[in-house]
């Protein structure tokens, strides 16, 4: 027989700011915090905790105007029967907003969650700090900030952005580390549009300042974007089974029925006769990976270098790509943080990194020197060096210049470097090779009126000599140069040679990344 205070509290709970707020909710195309959780965990799997938690606000007559719950429900359960702690902001009690009990609720399921080695999602749907508290709420997001960044390469953290996110309220997801976002229905920006208007007379809407598109392809502030909240709940569910669930666990095996060493006679066709010519580097992927699955992550933004998740012989990779239908795959600011963002993530939770390589170089510009390609670029590097988790590096088409270098080529300590036949290492194309190498003869054949001819015969010449893997692999750059079809084989073989790798850098306390 079920106790009847127990009972009373707990249906003043579930109430939550009552059915005319919830309404309102789910007429802004929106869900409530416990509707929420019930879609992005296994059914009957969630366990709530501080269930009864109350402000303890006494100013603006807070002290008659209670929420069971305060605004956010918080607890634990699985995802496709793996552990996860969740909290979720309810917008439908005081706006979703941070007081200081609401704060420290989040912090002690935080404080749970990496303890025990266990991902935290959070649903933000939030008016900021709870006016009325003050510093009390400040003081409790910058209790949450300090938690993130304590439990940053330790265990998973994502933020599912649904509603307002906005002010300081920003930092928190901005330090985990994958952010989803609903389109139409959740904006994050640090000042909003009136202040926007008042301070710089710029006249922007909500959502061309901080949309779930404007984050995905401006800013580049949120990897994940979803129509409606189902589909956010089942790609979060879909990214959690490629992650591990802390820093010292491996990622889920798979069991996987596409064969090993299924033959890939198909790259042939996608690769281009043209070396000039663009072809999608997500059609070798997904050629590549077990069952063609391949989660990109951060799609919409820096779409001249492709990342994201896929399995090979069931077992979780880290996928970089340079993608020569954008840019011609040439390595940029918004490419190279993008890369190397997710390089960190892969190497910090055990994920074998397999980068595709077709780069022509960094992009030329004004722009990109001015806004720091030196220090950007130097991040990918950076993170490609830094990282000891197994590497394999496969040159499809064009790997030059600095770019070869940065591309987790052999020298920065990738494991296994493969290249294809039709491959051009060098440390310039042929174009821009014979410009230098030959200015006399160019400018002579110009005069005498052959330049066509002349040039054509120059760069077939670099080409032979140059534009080919053989020098690489004669200095043993790259270990193996191998026909397409073999490559998820060689892949697959490599991956798990590599499976006991162990490799530690020096000790410090920790590297000075530029930033
Ligand atoms: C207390 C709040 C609140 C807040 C909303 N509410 N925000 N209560 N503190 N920050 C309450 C409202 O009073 C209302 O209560 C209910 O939540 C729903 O709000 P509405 O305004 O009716 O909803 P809507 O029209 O959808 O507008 C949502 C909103 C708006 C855009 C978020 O509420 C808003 O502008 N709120 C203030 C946002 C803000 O300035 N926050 C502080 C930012 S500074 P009732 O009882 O009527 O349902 C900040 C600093 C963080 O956050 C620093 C971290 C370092």
């Amino acid at each position: 027989m079920q106790n009847e205070e127990l009972k009373r509290r707990e249906q003043l709970a579930f109430q939550a700011g009552g059915e005319d707020r919830i309404q309102k909710q789910h007429q802004g195309g929106k869900l409530t915090a416990r509707e929420r959780i019930d879609l992005l965990l296994d059914s009957g799997s969630f366990v709530e905790m501080d269930k009864f938690v109350t402000h303890r606000c006494t100013d603006f007559g807070m002290e008659s105007h209670k929420f069971l719950g305060d605004g956010v429900v918080t607890g634990y359960g699985t995802v496709n029967g793996r552990k996860v702690c969740v909290f979720s902001q309810d917008f439908t009690v005081f706006g979703g907003s941070l007081s200081g009990a609401h704060a420290s609720k989040i912090c002690k399921i935080m404080d749970l969650a990496l303890k025990t080695g266990v991902p935290v999602i959070g649903m933000n749907d939030s008016g900021g700090a709870r006016i009325q508290e003050g510093v009390e709420s400040l003081g409790g997001y910058a209790e949450i900030f300090w938690r993130n960044v304590q439990a940053s390469g330790v265990i998973p953290q994502i933020s599912l952005v649904m509603g307002p996110c906005a002010g300081g309220a920003v930092y928190s997801p901005a330090i985990t580390d994958f952010i989803a976002m609903v389109q139409d229905t959740s904006y994050m920006f640090v000042t909003g549009p009136d202040v926007i208007k008042t301070v710089t007379h710029e006249e922007v809407s909500k959502e061309d300042l901080g949309g779930a598109d404007t984050h995905a392809e401006k800013s580049g502030v949120c990897q994940l974007v979803y129509p409606d909240e189902r589909a956010l709940f089942e790609g979060t569910r879909r990214l959690m089974d490629f992650l591990p669930l802390n820093n010292l666990d491996t990622a889920p095996k798979k069991n996987c029925t596409d064969s090993r060493d299924r033959l890939n006679a198909k790259i042939h066709e996608i690769l281009p006769d043209v070396p000039s010519k663009p072809y999608d580097i997500r059609h070798i992927i997904e050629e590549v990976v077990d069952d063609a699955d391949f989660l990109e992550i951060h799609k919409a933004y820096a779409a001249n270098i492709v990342v994201g998740f896929a399995r090979m012989g069931g077992q979780t990779v880290g996928i970089v790509g340079n993608q020569p239908a954008h840019l011609a795959g040439c390595l940029d600011i918004a490419a190279s943080t993008k890369g190397a963002r997710f390089v960190r993530y892969c190497d910090a939770f055990n994920i074998p990194i397999i980068t595709f390589v077709d780069v022509p170089g960094f992009l030329p510009g004004t722009s990109q020197e001015y806004g720091g390609i030196i220090k950007h670029g130097a991040k990918l590097l950076y993170a490609f060096a830094e990282a000891t988790v197994p590497k394999l590096t496969l040159i499809t088409r064009k790997a030059y210049g600095g770019a070869y270098d940065v591309m987790a080529s052999k020298h920065i300590r990738a494991d296994v470097n493969l290249a294809y036949p039709n491959a051009e290492i060098a440390v310039m194309g042929p174009d821009g090779a014979i410009n230098i190498l030959y200015r006399k003869e160019i400018s002579d054949a110009e005069k005498a009126g052959h330049l066509d001819q002349t040039r054509a015969k120059l760069v077939a010449e670099y080409k032979e000599k140059f534009a080919n893997p053989y020098k690489a692999a004669e200095l043993g750059y790259i270990d193996e140069v191998i026909e397409p079809e073999f490559t998820r084989t060689r892949l697959i073989q490599a991956l798990d040679l590599l499976e006991g790798k162990r490799e530690r850098g020096p000790s410090r306390k920790h590297g000075n990344i530029p930033l």
